[in-house]
């Protein structure tokens, strides 16, 4: 066996392995306290021997030697916390982990050949989750729409029905089915959850608007977060805890009817009311028009170092990405400091909600379609580059159903066509993951 052969072998047998200890501890949405620090110093150790034994010793010690502090405060944060204290460490250590192996095999010039290729298993070897806003009443009601769903995706997000709206229509009736159906699909296809949304001003029940005192809306709000949390303990990965609470100017805060009569403390309150509900669940805060770096986006950051200054338990911030092509490049370098700069304060950062609009473009529909994908692939490509980028959901996937529609016109925002059959932007999606990089994909 050559060099290069035997390189390949060890390489493979490295990802089987690291596989195998890690990837069935990280999976559960729970975290498995000691058996995830076992587990951690199990990969650590192994890395070490294999860097020992490799025929391209000094490449691979030289690649080890990059990572090897981030990985070993990876392992030790997990091991020091007593296992895994929230969601948010185990999407940081996959995270690490996942892009350490593709780095490495990519480093020797080898190659992870994959024969399922579809978004799900290209991603999770990417480290990424990829999910799409889903509505159950379409899963019930399309054989086609509920296949392609799981087939392509390892996380969703409910589109509409665990809002305050429809979830509590009436003061502590509880319209949990719906969602439920969601969250036992996700569970029976080994699909996260991502909840949308706690405290959002839009989709509220009426009854809202006769809460006062300023005590009462707070008791509201507190039993709403409590018990909605509470019923998908455990079964929800993450939650976008507070929704779109920032200006459109990125002057202050929105002057919603929570603002008005809670004041700003009400984001604060509410991230310490999900988290006593579900301690491990990762925490986030959503929000458009704040993916690049732009006054909204300056506002935000500083909305949440200020809110872990004050140990606030936030873990991450999503950037929708509901974006319209208009014949510009996606403008990356902006995107990925964005990204970055959220990252260094130490959260995880993922794309909430994206479609790309074609509406506005003129000629014809191929090269509207190639321009999609480009923005598309762009996007997830930045994602892909920065490890704390740890998720990408669509807001829907198929063109035959799509908010869009209904609010700007006849468009084609999603990734699959009306009769789901996938779009230049899919391939332009998957390619990015793979990073036309160490993966070969066997499938046709
Ligand atoms: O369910 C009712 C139905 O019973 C009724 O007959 C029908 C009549 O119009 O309305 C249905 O509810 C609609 C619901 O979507 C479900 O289809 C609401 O009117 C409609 O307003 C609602 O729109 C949703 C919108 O949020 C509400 O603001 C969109 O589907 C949903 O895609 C959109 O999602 C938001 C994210 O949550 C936050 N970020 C922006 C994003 C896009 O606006």
């Amino acid at each position: 066996m050559g060099d290069a052969a035997a390189t390949q072998a060890r390489v493979d047998a490295f990802l089987a392995e690291v596989t195998a200890r890690l990837r069935p501890t990280l999976d559960k949405s729970a975290c498995a306290g000691a058996k995830l620090g076992a587990t951690g110093t199990a990969v650590r150790s192994l890395l070490w021997k294999w860097a020992g034994s490799a025929t391209h010793a000094s490449q691979l010690t030289a690649q080890l030697t990059i990572r090897r502090k981030a990985l070993t405060s990876a392992f030790s944060k997990v091991e020091d916390a007593g296992g895994c204290a929230t969601n948010v460490d185990a999407v940081r250590t996959q995270v690490f982990v996942d892009r350490l192996v593709a780095d490495i095999v990519a480093a020797f010039g080898g190659s992870v050949a994959l024969s399922a290729c579809e978004l799900r298993q290209v991603a999770q070897v990417a480290g990424i989750a990829v999910g799409a806003a889903l509505a159950p009443t379409l899963i019930a009601a399309e054989p086609l729409y509920a296949d392609t769903a799981v087939r392509e995706f390892n996380a969703l997000t409910p589109e509409n029905v665990m809002k305050w709206g429809p979830i509590e229509p009436t003061p502590g009736v509880w319209n949990f089915a719906p969602a439920d159906a969601l969250v036992d699909l996700a569970a029976a296809q080994g699909m996260q959850v991502k909840g949308h949304t706690l405290v959002w001003h839009s989709q509220l029940p009426n009854y809202i608007n006769f809460l006062t005192p300023p005590a009462m809306l707070r008791s509201f709000m507190e039993e709403h977060i409590s018990t909605l949390v509470g019923h998908y303990r455990g079964r929800v990965f993450a939650w976008d805890v507070v929704n779109e609470a920032v200006a459109d100017d990125g002057s202050g805060l929105r002057p919603t009817y929570f603002f008005n009569q809670l004041g700003p403390g009400y984001i604060a309150d509410a991230f310490r009311l999900a988290h006593a509900a579900d301690p491990h669940a990762l925490l986030l805060y959503n929000d458009y028009n704040a993916e690049f770096v732009n006054s909204k986006s300056d506002y935000i950051y500083g909305m949440v170092q200020q809110l872990l200054s004050d140990g606030v338990p936030i873990h991450g911030v999503g950037l929708q990405m509901h974006v319209t092509a208009n014949g510009s490049p996606v403008n990356q370098p902006s995107l990925a400091a964005n990204i970055q700069r959220f990252v260094n304060l130490g959260l995880v950062v993922n794309i909430s909600e994206m479609d790309v609009g074609i509406r506005a473009l003129m000629g014809d529909q191929a090269s509207k379609l190639a321009e999609q994908r480009q923005i598309y692939q762009d996007v997830i490509a930045v994602c892909r580059s920065i490890v704390g980028c740890h998720a990408v959901t669509f807001w829907g996937f198929t063109d035959k159903y799509s908010w869009i529609d209904s609010t700007f016109g006849p468009d084609e925002p999603l990734l699959f066509d009306d009769a789901y059959n996938a779009k230049p932007a899919y391939f332009g999606v998957r390619e990015a993951f793979f990073n036309s990089g160490p993966f070969i994909c066997l499938a046709p």
